[in-house]
């Protein structure tokens, strides 16, 4: 099969750079048409350098990285640092990006990119806030029939949420976003907190990373190192969940991952519950589906996946 066409949409973030680096390691599964960034876990001028400094690292300079949207369609840009640290990658000591951003706007790069290839053939893959993907779909409402399908990091729902009692980071900064594209008629599969929270950088998995002795090992070492100190204060878990990277490793390995075809609906009006993801995991609304919404992973598998394919960088 030939390798499929994805664009990344992307707030780096440790996380999502470590799914940026998944994705460039493995050019039989995906090819990736662009990088498109939005504001999120800092804001957008830190995400363009941040997505600049992966693709060096990953020695890929000749990928096109878009600057996006700024700010949530409707509200103030809420930001992660305390998760992400100032720059947003804190940890590791990467050189200042020397590639070029590229020239146009990340919204009209992803509207270009839908209508030039056939339609069913370009995946979009969204690590942060939607707000790009549903400006998209708002300026160029056409695109929606086109998407191949929208692999999407958001949402929670047995795990509840992490920026409040019921929103996870990525719907909660841009819920209007999130309300359009889950509304859009796209095939969407959802790694929400219920599958990342299972997808654990453990001492032994992090080692692993470190002992390739690669920059791009080490890098992701240290990164885990340092996103994982918040976690374990805040779940007393054993390491930092690896969120972003489940999106790009599905491509890769769909059945890694299990899940349900359900009916998700965002919650866009209560100040007290702004951005949950209401997901019908057990069909008692009959409203029609309209996302594959996971729930499990096969950790191991998915950690093997990750080492075997960073270790190529
Ligand atoms: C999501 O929010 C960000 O902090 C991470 O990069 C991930 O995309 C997890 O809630
Ligand atoms: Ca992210």
């Amino acid at each position: 099969m030939p390798a499929r066409k994805i664009i990344i949409d992307t707030d780096p973030g440790q996380d999502d750079a470590v799914a940026i680096l998944l994705a460039l390691a493995s050019p039989e599964d995906v090819e990736v048409l662009g990088l498109t960034c939005v504001a999120g876990n800092v804001p957008l001028p830190l995400t363009t350098r941040n997505a600049r400094i992966v693709c060096e690292l990953a020695g890929r300079p000749d990928i096109a990285v878009y600057a996006g949207c700024d700010r949530p369609m409707g509200r103030d840009l809420v930001t992660a640092e305390h998760v992400h640290g100032k720059t947003g990658l804190d940890g590791p000591t990467l050189p200042d990006p020397t590639m070029p951003m590229a020239k146009g706007h990340a919204v009209d790069f992803i509207i270009d990119q839908l209508r030039t290839f056939a339609p069913g053939t370009v995946t979009l893959c969204t690590l942060g806030p939607l707000t790009n993907i549903a400006t998209a779909l708002r300026k160029a409402p056409d695109i929606a029939a086109r998407i191949a399908k929208i692999v999407l990091m958001g949402g929670g729902y047995f795990e509840g949420g992490n920026i409040t009692p019921s929103a996870e980071f990525n719907i909660y900064v841009d819920p209007q976003a999130a309300d359009i594209v889950f509304r859009c008629g796209a095939p969407i599969v959802v790694m929400p907190l219920d599958v990342t929270h299972k997808a654990l950088v453990t001492q032994a998995r992090n080692d692993a990373f470190r002992g390739l002795g690669t920059p791009a090992g080490i890098a992701v070492a240290q990164m885990t190192d340092f996103f994982e100190r918040f976690d374990k204060e805040k779940y007393g878990s054993t390491g930092a969940p690896l969120h972003d990277p489940c999106v790009t490793a599905y491509l890769i390995q769909p059945d890694l991952f299990t899940g349900r075809h359900i009916n998700v609906e965002i919650e866009t009006s209560s100040e007290l519950t702004m951005g949950m993801t209401v997901a019908d995991w057990w069909s008692v609304t009959g409203r029609p589906p309209n996302a594959t919404f996971m729930g499990g992973i096969d950790a191991d598998g998915f950690f093997d996946l990750l080492t075997e394919r960073l270790a190529r960088l």
